[in-house]
């Protein structure tokens, strides 16, 4: 039974709640891969400040760089690009696979990390940072890799439809809405990145480049924020049967004439028609659709921000890189349930 210690740096919204989720089910997720997941320290700038989560002090440290030496797996949720960049390339170095939500690190030095990862044999997840919650990275990378995905379009940014939706249904202005969502652990550390649309540019550019097999950059993303949009926008709108959305919306464009394909991502706030199923999506949730060629559309929808929502999506990497080291491989699925305690049927029946 192998022991595998987990670092996470950051203790946070996000690192907070995954401390939490391997305090209090690391040995249940453990035993169904086969291996003890031992959480051995969160790395944060104080350690006396108060946490979303009670977390021994003897796992705080300050020393993110100490923290990482040993370590099996590191889950980087500083965010930022520096330290967290370096201490990324510290840990695959060393060996460690890598989980990240770091959209905004993996839009501008992606290639450089994923480069880094593949030189030594390590891997680097980030299915935490499109989406929250929502499983995005891995349906595109895996589920779609033998279609020919056309179009993605959808909600990527918790925050900005928090507020947008906050305008719309309870007349609150942009500011009060922000302090909320900022309250609530939903906004960046410089919510400028959510409301002037950076946080979504990133996203779309993650999401293209993986979507299309190329590398989106992120300067080429097109982006407006929501900053200009007013409460009489926001009224207007839906007097006319509509409600302002902030968009990502990348897709392959085909010049025929050229015999050349490309693709177009943008990012800016939308007139999305009341009877569309976006206009639905209210508070933080993102909702993203995936057009493919042979699949057709597909829906993804949830929440898009969010400590403990996000923690999910992180701890799932977390399993994948548990199991690469248990099982060898890229760390997928390979469990196979044989050694899972059988539940009389009726333990499990009157469950429902
Ligand atoms: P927070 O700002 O809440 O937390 C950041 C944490 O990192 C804090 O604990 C902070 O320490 C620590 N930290 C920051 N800089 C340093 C440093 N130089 N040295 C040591 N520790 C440091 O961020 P979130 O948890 O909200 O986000 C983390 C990451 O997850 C980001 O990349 C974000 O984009 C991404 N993400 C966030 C989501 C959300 O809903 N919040 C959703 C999806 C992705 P201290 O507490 O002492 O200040
Ligand atoms: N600030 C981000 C958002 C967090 O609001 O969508 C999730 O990536």
């Amino acid at each position: 039974y192998r022991n595998l210690r987990i670092a996470v740096l950051g203790g946070g919204s996000v690192g907070s709640q995954v401390a939490d989720q391997l305090l209090r089910h690391g040995d249940e997720l453990g035993s169904r891969i086969g291996a003890g997941l031992e959480l051995v320290g969160v790395a944060v700038r104080d350690v006396d400040a108060p946490r979303d989560t009670e977390i021994p002090r003897e796992l705080l440290t300050a020393d993110a760089e100490s923290l990482i030496l040993g370590s099996d797996i590191v889950v980087e949720l500083m965010g930022g690009i520096e330290p967290a960049r370096t201490l990324i390339l510290q840990a695959l170095n060393s060996g460690a696979d890598v989980v990240t939500a770091n959209k905004a690190l993996l839009a501008t030095h992606g290639p450089e990390l994923f480069e880094a990862a593949e030189q030594v044999g390590a891997q680097l997840y980030y299915e935490a940072a499109v989406g929250g919650a929502i499983p995005i990275i891995r349906p595109l990378r895996d589920s779609l890799a033998g279609d020919r995905v056309e179009r993605i379009l959808g909600i990527v940014n918790g925050t900005t439809n928090f507020i947008l939706d906050r305008m719309d249904r309870h007349g609150e202005s942009m500011e009060e809405a922000l302090a909320t969502a900022t309250e609530l652990g939903y906004a960046e550390a410089d919510p400028t990145a959510d409301i002037e649309g950076f946080d979504a540019a990133q996203k779309a550019a993650l999401l293209a480049s993986l979507a299309f097999h190329t590398r989106i950059p992120l300067d080429e993303v097109h982006r407006e924020g929501i900053t200009q949009v007013t409460l009489d926008d926001v009224r207007a709108a839906r007097k006319a049967g509509y409600v302002v959305k902030l968009l990502a919306i990348c897709e392959r464009i085909v010049d025929a004439a050229a015999s050349v394909d490309g693709v177009s991502a943008r990012v800016y706030p939308a007139l999305v028609p009341l009877d569309h199923p976006l206009a639905a999506v209210h508070g933080a949730n993102n909702a993203i659709f995936v057009e493919a060629e042979a699949a057709g559309p597909l829906m993804f929808y949830g929440a898009g921000a969010g400590g403990i929502q996000t923690a999910s999506a992180v701890l799932g990497d977390v399993v994948s890189a548990a199991r690469r080291h248990v099982v060898g491989g890229p760390g997928v699925a390979e469990s196979t349930n044989a050694d899972l305690t059988v539940l009389p049927i009726s333990a499990v029946t009157t469950r429902y």
